[in-house]
């Protein structure tokens, strides 16, 4: 008897959807590019940075509230901004696209990725695939948001419940419910938790801080309410694109407006750049370009930019504007910190402050500042408990200073940078 052939598992190439990038805990971790014990502070940062961004957005100064409590496992940001519109939570819920009112334009503001309210969402389910519940309330209406997983499917599965709100009027405050199951990890992100929260009063002049670990409040008023900085509703500057991120940024609002069944001008998006919103400058612009009364559309054909009339549209609006200078970005200044400083037992007499405004290669703009100062109280008390007195000067002074902000570039920390 001939010997049969043996068994062969015929492969299936299966679809998976790329949703499943939301789902477990080793993809969401990819996506976040921080492990889970840091969620907690994630979460904290990404709806400061949201809070902050609305408020600044809509020329309001920014009051935030930040709570965290270990037993309930709640963690909330609260913000006196404009409010998240409705339309812009049920996009969030799409996990099949990116929203964010800043991915397509070139500006010195936070968030770009249009990732985080989704990443944030299906946390709480990533740690326990029981059900994630995380709440939005914003103008007058509370969403609330439980995060599944079609198991077959393999994708999310959202339930998105709505309801008047009783509390949130103004703003937005977003409530997420950190599971019972990881708890060990909020409760183990306190310290970490608390310096974080206060880096933002350093960094924000204008920003009146609550913020309550367990019901402990700490306040902080703003120091200047009324300080400014680049803000994201300021006009771009054609001076920050290449021809690849202008086509990026037409792109978007080509495809936003046939969303939309309406059609813009090269004209009125030259409006949108700073400098160039004049009608004189525009009229010189498009005719530099050759792209008199053509639609933004025009820059395009069949799916793919012309990158011929995009640069040369570049080239026009650079020639016919100005750069913007570095201080223009926003100075946070010796003041503010020298306060912060005093509060927290720096002498000010070793108060140190220096600033470069300067441009890189690119005629890119940037502030630089830092601020130094000793706590001698504890500079005394490194080298009484050191047991090799002047060897270790050095380093209890610095450890016990506070340089401020924390990332300096090298350049900054030179000697000559404290000594000019
Ligand atoms: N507190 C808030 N008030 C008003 N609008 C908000 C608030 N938080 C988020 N939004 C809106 O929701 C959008 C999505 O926020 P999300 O944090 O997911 O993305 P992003 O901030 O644009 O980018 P990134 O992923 O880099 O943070 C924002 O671009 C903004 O338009
Ligand atoms: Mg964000």
């Amino acid at each position: 008897m001939a010997a049969s052939a043996p068994a062969r598992l015929e492969r299936i190439a299966f679809r998976t959807s790329r949703l499943l990038d939301f789902v477990g805990r080793r993809e969401l971790t990819a996506q976040i590019g921080h492990a889970p014990e840091s969620w907690p502070l994630v979460i904290v940062k990404e709806l400061v940075d949201n809070a902050l961004d609305a408020c600044e957005e809509a020329e309001i100064a920014p009051e935030i509230e930040v709570r965290v409590n270990t037993d309930t496992g709640e963690i909330s940001v609260a913000d006196n901004g404009p409010g998240i519109r409705p339309e812009t939570v049920a996009d969030i819920l799409d996990f099949g696209v990116r929203v964010s009112s800043r991915e397509a334009y070139v500006s010195p503001t936070r968030g770009a990725q249009g990732n985080a309210l989704k990443t944030i969402i299906a946390m709480p389910f990533a740690l326990d695939s029981g059900k994630g519940e995380t709440i939005i309330e914003s103008r007058g209406i509370e969403h609330r948001i439980v995060f599944a997983a079609d198991q077959v499917r393999q994708e999310p599965k959202i339930e998105h419940l709505t309801a008047a709100s009783q509390i949130v009027r103004n703003g937005t405050c977003v409530t997420v419910r950190w599971p019972d199951s990881a708890s060990a990890m909020l409760a183990g992100a306190g310290k970490r938790f608390l310096q974080m929260v206060s880096e933002y009063i350093f960094l924000n002049p204008h920003l009146t801080l609550r913020y309550y670990w367990n019901n402990r409040l700490t306040q902080v008023p703003a120091s200047e309410p009324r300080w400014q900085k680049w803000r994201a509703c300021d006009l771009t500057s054609a001076h920050w694109y290449d021809a690849p991120r202008l086509a990026r940024y037409a792109a978007a609002l080509v495809s936003h407006d046939q969303d939309h069944a309406r059609e813009r001008t090269v004209r009125e998006f030259l409006g949108e750049f700073r400098g160039l919103s004049g009608s004189g400058k525009q009229k010189h612009v498009i005719e530099a370009a050759g792209m008199a009364r053509l639609p933004l559309a025009a820059l395009f054909e069949d799916g793919a930019a012309d990158a011929e009339r995009v640069a040369a549209l570049l080239r026009a609006m650079c020639q016919h504007s100005r750069p913007v200078k570095p201080k223009d970005l926003g100075v946070i200044g010796s003041d503010h910190w020298r306060k912060l400083c005093a509060g927290v037992g720096g002498r000010d007499n070793t108060f140190r402050y220096r600033r470069i405004a300067e441009e890189d290669e690119n005629g890119i703009p940037y502030v630089v500042e830092a601020a130094f100062v000793a706590r001698p109280h504890h500079a005394a008390r490194a080298e009484a408990e050191s047991p090799s007195g002047n060897k270790r000067r050095g380093h209890a002074c610095r450890t016990n200073g506070i340089t401020i902000p924390c990332v300096i570039p090298r350049m900054a920390v030179q000697r000559d940078f404290w000594e000019a």
